[in-house]
């Protein structure tokens, strides 16, 4: 059981493979947390003092506070000034009392009403824990469902309003924990359209810091999640709390540190763009946030993570290989057309691809970014037999085919606009605001998303598409619904979220045999909620190797190789730089994204031999374990390994940037090497033992333009 509760104590404890998590119910109403660590029996009890100027309540014991103590949850005005986990207005004030009043413990565990969560399987326990506040009669529920095998617990909440009058949440957090220590430095991940995920470390300062998105994105920006580490913590050593939210739009993460020198790390909705009415009888729940702690450093909190994702969040077919793409993008913008794409196809096949993907400009009058969006159907000037005419006709050149679309979005120069404006989210009275020229639907009304179903349903219907690359190039502004009366306005960012997540979950159902690939302008949408249904993303618009080994490098701290789609763009007839980007693409799932048609046989017969060996390698960074050696932005060049469970397998990386210092030799360790086992480079044909690649391999960087070593190395 990774879950129990000890009576006589009052305790919950959870266990995983590696950690504890322990919370005490005190004076029968507070949940006071108690630890967060390493694997122990021996837990300490919940401490409990009191400071000046604390509130308390002088029947329990004028000597402890709900200020003072590390708590599980808390809320608005009832005693503890920090930072609230949960904000809800029953009576004009915000205040309310939650108090403990029973739990229970189930195997699996439950939906969340719409939203995306991790999948339980047969060994998934939840905790969930009842409170109530006697006042306004609403319940809150607290649910802690358990992957002990990866070391994560997630966290959700749900709210019932059981009184007579409608409640309001004005800010809900459903991840909560407080530590004990502030002398920690916090990760996080900030960054621009083009220029996603550079990593961030700083050390903790009283007061709160925070990341968040009030885009209704998770944003280029700041990507949900955060960790908290010792100051001193490498990647081998150290303790680190990871922690992210399966969720894809706005959110809020907020670390405090309190007068007393402890931490408080809150997860959710945050209050800025979210708000929330419940009538009498109704409920309310929350998405989920997940947690896991290392105490070996960096690199073991990234690998619970991929392990968490690959295994309870990414869909089960993304652990088979992933279709080696052609992109028309870069290669066509919006410049496509039958003819041009089956010749496209006909390369394609002919170099060794497993997919071509039409891109943007197949639809509506999409002839640029300025018309088009929302009129979902074939372009007849373009596709003059039709959409599965033309689809027929791709796969008759032995290529499988991917279509992109960007359903939430439209153009005031379209069809769609015209018949329906009242359908872009807006405030009456006020112009909304463009950008890329065009709006957002308001996928908060069903209406909206019902008439996307019954387009998608018709204009792909008899169309054999494997794959759909699922776009969103736009952050909201004038966040209005038309459908949704004045009070209840504040729900629009959380609404049109679950009726993005009720279209996928119809794509999924209607199209069982196609993958998905999420995009957001590249990765403004790189969260676990998208996760939950594409086998991949678009890592980033930009395809610059320079910049891709820096994103990419920042990127797999939280999320697996396989979440990543890295194309190789046209290297402009060099050899050199085709396989610098090569090596840079093979870190995550390759594809390419270049005019095949343009490329000359000498580019096209490498590509061919890039895709067969990497077809022979590419199970590796899919499904194994990564361990990162050297990060770009702090060594000038990066290098890491993956390696299969057992170390069979391993694939050694080092890419350098341009600026890199000609003849240094680097000694990279492969410490996950067998140590009584040897292995051939199947590049190379060199020999190496287990023992000499632990104590190091030499690279000697050559300092030059686009120099990068890839090495495979496989157990004899
Ligand atoms: C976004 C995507 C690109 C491409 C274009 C098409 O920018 O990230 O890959 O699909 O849209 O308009």
């Amino acid at each position: 059981m990774s879950i129990r509760f000890l009576k006589n104590e009052k305790r919950f404890v959870i266990n995983t493979k590696n950690t504890t998590y322990a919370f005490e119910i005190v004076f029968d109403r507070y949940l006071c947390h108690t630890y967060y660590g390493k694997r122990t029996s021996k837990l300490p009890a919940a401490k409990m003092t009191m400071l000046s100027f604390a509130p308390y309540i002088p029947e329990l014991d004028e000597h402890k506070s709900p200020d003072v103590f590390a708590q599980e949850c808390s809320f608005y005005g009832s005693g503890d000034f920090r930072p609230n986990a949960l904000r809800l207005c029953t009576d004009g004030t915000g205040v309310t009392d939650f108090v403990y009043s029973s739990h229970r413990t189930f195997k699996g565990r439950l939906e969340l009403d719409g939203l995306p969560a991790a999948r339980a399987d047969e060994n998934t326990q939840t905790l969930e824990v009842t409170l109530k506040d006697s006042v306004s009669g609403c319940k809150l529920k607290l649910y802690y469902t358990v992957f002990a095998d990866v070391d994560v617990i997630s966290r959700y909440m749900v709210i019932e309003n059981k009184g007579k009058k409608s409640v309001r949440i004005d800010k809900c957090m459903p991840m909560m924990l407080d530590i004990e220590r502030s002398d920690l430095d916090m990760i996080s991940l900030y960054g621009s359209h083009c220029h996603e995920v550079n990593f961030q470390r700083v050390p903790l300062h009283h007061g709160k810091q925070s990341v968040y998105s009030n885009r209704g994105a998770s944003s280029h920006q700041y990507n949900p999640f955060v960790a908290l580490c010792d100051h001193g913590a490498t990647e081998q050593k150290g303790e680190v709390y990871g922690f992210n939210f399966v969720y894809s739009g706005s959110f809020l993460d907020e670390v405090d540190v309190d007068q007393i020198g402890r931490t408080r790390v809150l997860m959710g909705l945050g209050s800025e763009c979210f708000s929330y009415t419940l009538e009498a009888g109704e409920s309310f729940c929350s998405p989920e946030a997940v947690m896991t702690y290392s105490a070996a450093g960096i690199g073991k909190m990234s690998r619970n993570f991929h392990n968490f994702v690959r295994t309870y969040i990414m869909p089960p077919v993304s652990l088979e290989p992933h279709p080696v793409v052609l992109n028309t993008w870069e290669a066509c913008y919006f410049d496509i057309d039958e003819e041009k794409l089956i010749n496209f196809a006909k390369e394609a096949k002919k170099t060794g691809f497993d997919m071509l993907v039409m891109d943007d400009g197949w639809f509506g009058a999409r002839d640029h970014d300025r018309a088009g969006l929302g009129d979902w159907f074939e372009n007849r000037k373009k596709f003059p037999d039709g959409l599965a005419s033309f689809v027929k006709k791709i796969k008759a050149e032995g290529v499988k085919f991917g279509i992109w679309v960007e359903p939430e979005m439209v153009n005031p120069d379209s069809d769609l606009y015209r018949a329906h404006p009242e359908w872009a989210l807006r405030v009456a009275g006020r112009e909304p605001l463009r950008s890329r020229h065009q709006l957002v639907l308001d996928m908060s009304n069903s209406e909206v998303v019902e008439y996307l179903i019954a387009l998608f349903d018709k204009t792909f219907d008899g169309v054999d598409i494997d794959y759909f690359k699922w776009d969103m190039n736009r952050h909201m502004s004038n966040v209005g619904s038309s459908v949704l009366p004045e009070d209840k306005q504040g729900e629009v960012f959380f609404r049109y979220m679950k009726g993005v997540y009720r279209l996928f979950d119809w794509f999924v159902k209607r199209f069982p045999n196609a993958v998905i690939e999420t995009c957001s302008g590249g990765g403004g949408r790189y969260d676990l909620g998208m996760m939950q249904y594409g086998i991949q993303i678009w890592t980033s618009d930009n395809t610059n190797p320079y910049d891709r080994t820096m994103i990419q490098s920042a990127a797999m701290i939280a999320y697996p190789a396989a979440t990543m789609s890295c194309h190789v763009s046209d290297p402009h007839g060099d050899m050199r730089s085709l396989d610098y980007r090569y090596k840079v693409a093979v870190g995550g799932m390759l594809g390419y994204e270049l005019n095949i048609l343009k490329m000359s046989d000498e580019i096209k017969n490498k590509i061919a031999e890039q895709i067969k060996e990497y077809k022979t390698f590419d199970h590796i960074a899919r499904l194994g374990d990564h361990y990162n050696l050297a990060s770009p932005t702090k060594y000038g060049y990066s290098a890491y390994y993956y390696t299969t469970p057992t170390a069979d397998e391993i694939l050694l990386t080092v890419i350098e940037k341009a600026d890199c210092k000609a003849g240094t030799t680097k000694l990279l360790k492969i410490s996950a090497a067998q140590n009584d086992a040897s292995y051939t480079d199947v590049r190379t044909g060199k020999q190496y033992s287990g023992q000499a690649l632990r104590k190091g391999i030499s690279v000697e960087l050559l300092g030059e333009r686009d120099s990068a070593h890839l090495y495979y190395f496989k157990k004899n």
